[in-house]
């Protein structure tokens, strides 16, 4: 498994969360390619065919960013725009990303009981983040369960860290999304307690 983790964030240097999160993930060994993608590309003028060869050379797909106004930041709704293009991740000829894993990372600002119906925030992040699901989908890619830190503003760096570790064995439990092996594993089980 292959895995490609990339950070959007408008200004990872004066970030707090994201910062901390990518600084762990690049020191582990979790992932195969790491990249803070306003390091690579300070207007994110992104080079379409670097990006593609990228996609196309990994099994899983991992998008970090801060929560902005109920929405992914722009630098990451740019790459979707430019980079998931017609005959790539959808069109007659758009298979290329068929079955790689979509996983979304994302600090939250507010807090979790704010994020509910009815709540401050009336929807829970996950309804927010539907366009990238749906995204996902119609690249026929598997949408893994998104992982959100709320109270992303309040947190001291400690409490950030856990996060940030919780983050690295999320991704190194790569049969978590896999629902044949987690069958096979149930079965296995239930075999041996026979
Ligand atoms: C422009 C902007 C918009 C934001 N919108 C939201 C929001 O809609 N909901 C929320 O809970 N937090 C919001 N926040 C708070 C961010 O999610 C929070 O600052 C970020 O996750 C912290 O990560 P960082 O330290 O890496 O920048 C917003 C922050 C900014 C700067």
């Amino acid at each position: 498994m292959k895995t490609l983790y990339m950070v959007f964030h408008p200004n990872l240097e004066h970030s707090k969360v994201n910062k901390i999160w990518y600084e762990q993930v690049a020191e582990s060994s979790a992932v195969t390619t790491v990249r803070d993608i306003g390091s690579e590309y300070p207007d994110f003028n992104y080079n379409i065919e670097k990006e593609h060869k990228l996609l196309l050379d990994h099994d899983r797909i991992i998008f970090q960013f801060p929560f902005y106004w109920y929405n992914m930041p722009w630098q990451l709704k740019k790459y979707f725009d430019e980079i998931f293009s017609f005959n790539f991740a959808y069109g007659p000829e758009g298979d290329k990303l068929k079955n790689k894993e979509f996983q979304v990372i994302s600090s939250v600002g507010g807090a979790v009981d704010s994020y509910t119906p009815g709540g401050y925030q009336n929807f829970t992040a996950s309804e927010f983040y539907r366009p990238l699901q749906q995204t996902a989908f119609l690249s026929r890619m598997k949408y893994l369960p998104p992982y959100f830190m709320y109270s992303a503003v309040a947190a001291d760096e400690i409490e950030i860290k856990q996060y940030g570790e919780k983050i690295i064995s999320l991704i190194e439990d790569i049969d978590r999304a896999d629902s044949r092996s987690v069958l096979k594993r149930i079965l296995k089980r239930a075999k041996d307690l026979k």
